[in-house]
Order: structure tokens, then C-alpha cells, then sequence
């Protein structure tokens, strides 16, 4: 269940409410509604000592107030509403409020540090259902209404279609394996389609073979289960480019590393999470779907689950790809790319504008830059690369940019095939990135690692814990301003 957004004429009398006020705010503004003198006082006091999250209980109702905060940038502004929705959501739950009213006097235009701060609320507010039988733990009185008073309309649908998108995609990345293998991957993704409005054919494995996509098909080699391989396109009759955007999305619904099988402790444990990349995708086509935007954009996801059984493809191994290339295989667990390269050599007949992919595909550029960015790369014009890092900076799923230098590319010679899919030592988010560039040919590609932000075991703010629906945010507003 979400939280319903309306917009609001006017705040009624004795609604439970929050009040965003202007940086620096040192005393309220007089024309607050039923605030006896003892509240002023006391909210007086706490913005002397320059609390920035101050509560009044009226008994019959709450008041709080939210000062913005003072940043270098807009972004940075927003994004610290973002973390008071957050803030203020555990006050809202502790005081079982289950309808909210936001109205923004901070001075801000278009009301939008109030949507930032119902976008950390809602975003905090989400739960995944899970599978817990007590139906108690199902009953906590939940924040279901929310106001915003003077906001525009269309401005917090589509707020909402966006949030519904990262919500689909968290579910997708929170369902293990024995809930959501490949197939039901798949059917999950046709779902989104006829609910949000997009096509979608689903490949199987006979089709897969046909195609002879030797990645996915070698990665899939030790599952008792077969692999999908899920188009997603969305055409409004009134879209603006004539050649296609292209999203492809890692869908690993399970890793373990296959017979270069990983360790359990924090790392084959959360592996549910490698499917990230499609989850994503299939949340950014929903919320474009869902929101109208006059777009045309295709979802490629490939995927399956890596397993050591039966006839798992091993160490030494020589594929031959989509595209024809061979690898030499000299890790299992090397897989991401393996899968992702079939699709984007597949993405070239849609003769795409733009190409981006995203996939949970190395524990390096993890390491590199954390939870808190994004690592990309790849063969988009300066420009390109630099709208992409501002929608990042817009909606705070940062983006940093690792380079593709051609030295790089001896890190995947291989002695019997055309490339290998280990890299060395050093540098292996970028040795996955120059990978996957052979096979991004004939179009602008850019690629997306978020190893890093994807799946956290710890809760970070408004992203929560588990799944994140990272990139649903970022590539939502950078197509929506290709539109
Ligand atoms: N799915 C993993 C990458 C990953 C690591 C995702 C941590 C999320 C969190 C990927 O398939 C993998 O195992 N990569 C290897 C590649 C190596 C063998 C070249 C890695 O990063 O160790
Ligand atoms: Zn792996
Ligand atoms: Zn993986």
C-alpha cells in the first residue's frame, strides 16, 4: 500500500500539518492558524537554538515545522528536505498520523522543497510486504494521505508515478530467488506493462538459442531453470524522437558465483539483489509509462540465476557471443557482463538514439566510491555524460565518471579467444566497462555501475534498507528532459 498525494486549496483548521519555513528562520510568521502563545513561544526558543525539525502537539492534532536548510546549491537544498521528510517520518509514525497536510512557506518557486520533503517521506514510508504470516505486524497505523497545500496537480502525479516506479523496482530487488526466478522476472515485467501501459515480449529459451546468445546461455548452463530474455517497449503515439532510447538492465535474479563460487558472508548472501539493473529499467519504463511522457524507450533485460550445477559453464571455457566475439572465460562470477553483452550487441536493431545500461557488476567500483554514487562510463559525447551527472546531482543518485582509456583494454587480452572477462587486479570496474564497449557498437552508450547503491544492509535515510530503486530517479528525469 502508498501513500495517496493531493493538492490542497487551503489547510484546514486543526489538520495535522507540517510548515516548511525559509533558512535562518529565527521567529514564525504571525498568520499561523491556532498557535496560542505558549507554542510560539516554545517554537520560538527552538528556532533560536536552531532546531530544524520542531514539533507542537495540539492533542487533537500536530503541527511541525521544518526550517530549510542552508546549502551551496539548490540540489543540496532539496535534498536536505529530503532528509527531513525522512526525519519527520519517524515522529509521524511514533504519533500514529495518518494524514498530513505540507505547506511550504519557505519562499522557495513552484513549491519545490515541499515535493522534495514528500518525496524523502514517501520514500522512507515504503515497506516491502514480505512474506509474514502475523497479521498484526500488518496493522500499524500507516501515514496513507498526504496534502500538499497550492501544489500543482500534474507536478505531484507525476511525482507519484516516479515513486511507484521506484517502488516497483525495490519489490523486484527485495523478492529472492525462490519467489521471482527468471520466468517470473519476466511475467513480473509484463505485469508492470499492461498495468502502466508499454508492450512487452519475453523471450524464451528456445528463442534465446535461436539467437544464439551465447552469454546468457553459458551463465544459464548450470540452472536447473531456464533464462528469459524480456523486450519492454514504450511508444506514445505522440512521441518526440524518432530513434529509440535504449535501457538495458542486468538481470542476475540470483549469483553465486557459479563454479567460481563466492563466499556466503556479505557476498552470495544478498545476491538476490543482482537483478538490480532490470528492476530498474522496468521501474523507469512504468513511471514513464504511468506519467505520459512522449518518449519512446525500449527495456532490454536479460536474465537468470548463476549456479555451479550440472553442466555450469567453467573456468577456460570459449563462447561465442551475440556478436559473434569469442570469450575466454576465465571467472564464472565475471558474469554480468557476459549476459549484458548478448543484449547490448541485441540493442543495435533498434538503431537506438542513446544506450545506458545498468547492472549490479562489480564489487570494484563498490569499493571505489561506496554506496553514495554511481560509477559510468562509456562512448556518449561530453554533453551527454554531463546531462546525466546534472539529472544525478538533481535527484541526488550521483554519478561519477571513471575513464576508458585505451591502455585499459589490455586488461582483457586473452591468449585462444578475442577478449577475456576477468581484467586484473586493478581496475576492474573499468576493465567490466571496456567489456562491455565491444559490444556497444553503433550507438552512444553510456554504462551505469551501482554495485554500490543498489541493495544496503544497513537503512541510509530515505533509501531505507534492501533494495533502493537506484537509477529510477536518475534516468526518469534525464529521458524526461530528452522529451
Ligand atoms: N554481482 C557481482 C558484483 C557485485 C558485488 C554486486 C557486490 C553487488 C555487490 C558480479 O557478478 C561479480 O561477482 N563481479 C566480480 C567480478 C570479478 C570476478 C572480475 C567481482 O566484482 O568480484
Ligand atoms: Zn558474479
Ligand atoms: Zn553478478
Amino acid at each position: 500500500m502508498s501513500i495517496q498525494l493531493a493538492t490542497a486549496t487551503e489547510l484546514p483548521q486543526h489538520a495535522t500539518a507540517v510548515f516548511l519555513l525559509p533558512a535562518g528562520t529565527k521567529e514564525l510568521p504571525q498568520d499561523l492558524q491556532d498557535l496560542h502563545e505558549a507554542a510560539r513561544q516554545y517554537v520560538a526558543a527552538q528556532l533560536a537554538a536552531d532546531s530544524k525539525l520542531i514539533t507542537v502537539n495540539h492533542f487533537s492534532h500536530q503541527h511541525y515545522f521544518v526550517v530549510a536548510a542552508e546549502k551551496p546549491t539548490v540540489h543540496l537544498v532539496a535534498e536536505a528536505a529530503r532528509k527531513s521528510g525522512h526525519q519527520l517520518h519517524a515522529q509521524l509514525k511514533a504519533a500514529k498520523v495518518t494524514e498530513l497536510y505540507v505547506q511550504d512557506l519557505s519562499g522557495h518557486p513552484d513549491s519545490t522543497l515541499a515535493l522534495a520533503l514528500v518525496e524523502g517521506l514517501a520514500l522512507t514510508a515504503y515497506q516491502f510486504e514480505g512474506y509474514k504470516t502475523d497479521e498484526k505486524s500488518k496493522e500499524a497505523a500507516k501515514l496513507t494521505h498526504l496534502h500538499v497545500v497550492g501544489a500543482d496537480e500534474k507536478e505531484l502525479q507525476e511525482l507519484d508515478g516516479v515513486l511507484q516506479g521506484v517502488f516497483l523496482a525495490r519489490d523486484l530487488i527485495n523478492m529472492p530467488l525462490n519467489k521471482l526466478n527468471a520466468e517470473q522476472f519476466a511475467e513480473r515485467m509484463a505485469a508492470a506493462g499492461e498495468e502502466a501501459g508499454f508492450h512487452t515480449e519475453i523471450l524464451d529459451l528456445v528463442r534465446i538459442e535461436a539467437l544464439r546468445m551465447g552469454g546468457l546461455l553459458a551463465v544459464n548452463q548450470g540452472s536447473p531453470e531456464p533464462p528469459t530474455f524480456t523486450i519492454m517497449e514504450y511508444k506514445p503515439a505522440g512521441a518526440t524522437n524518432a530513434k529509440p532510447y535504449v535501457l538495458v538492465g542486468k538481470g542476475v535474479v540470483f549469483d553465486t558465483g557459479g563454479l567460481s563460487l563466492k563466499p556466503t558472508p556479505a557476498s552470495m548472501d544478498m545476491m538476490k539483489c543482482d537483478m538490480s539493473g532490470g528492476a530498474a529499467v522496468t521501474g523507469v519504463l512504468y513511471a514513464l509509462a504511468k506519467n505520459n511522457v512522449p518518449l519512446h524507450v525500449i527495456g532490454l533485460v536479460p536474465a537468470t540465476d548463476n549456479r555451479p550445477g550440472g553442466l555450469a559453464f567453467a573456468p577456460g571455457d570459449v563462447l561465442t557471443m551475440y556478436s559473434g566475439l569469442t570469450v575466454e572465460v576465465l571467472n564464472t562470477d565475471a558474469e554480468g557482463r557476459l549476459i549484458l553483452a548478448d543484449a547490448l550487441a541485441f540493442a543495435r536493431k533498434y538503431e537506438p538514439e542513446f544506450v545506458v545500461d545498468i547492472a549490479t557488476l562489480t564489487g570494484s567500483a563498490a569499493r571505489a566510491i561506496g554506496k553514495e554514487g554511481i560509477v559510468a562510463m562509456g562512448t556518449a559525447s561530453e554533453d551527454q555524460m554531463a546531462e546525466l551527472k546534472k539529472s544525478g546531482n538533481r535527484v541526488h543518485e550521483r554519478v561519477v565518471e571513471f575513464p576508458m582509456w585505451e591502455e585499459y583494454a589490455d586488461h582483457i587480452k586473452s591468449d585462444i579467444a578475442d577478449i577475456n572477462n576477468l581484467g586484473k587486479a586493478e581496475a576492474g570496474a573499468i576493465s567490466a566497462g571496456k567489456f562491455l564497449e565491444r559490444f556497444a557498437i553503433g550507438y552512444p552508450w553510456v554504462h551505469l555501475d551501482i554495485a554500490g547503491p543498489a541493495y544496503l544492509l544497513a537503512p541510509d535515510s530515505y533509501r531505507g534498507k534492501g533494495g533502493t530503486g537506484t537509477t529510477v530517479r536518475l534516468l526518469y528525469d534525464f529521458l524526461k528532459n530528452r522529451a
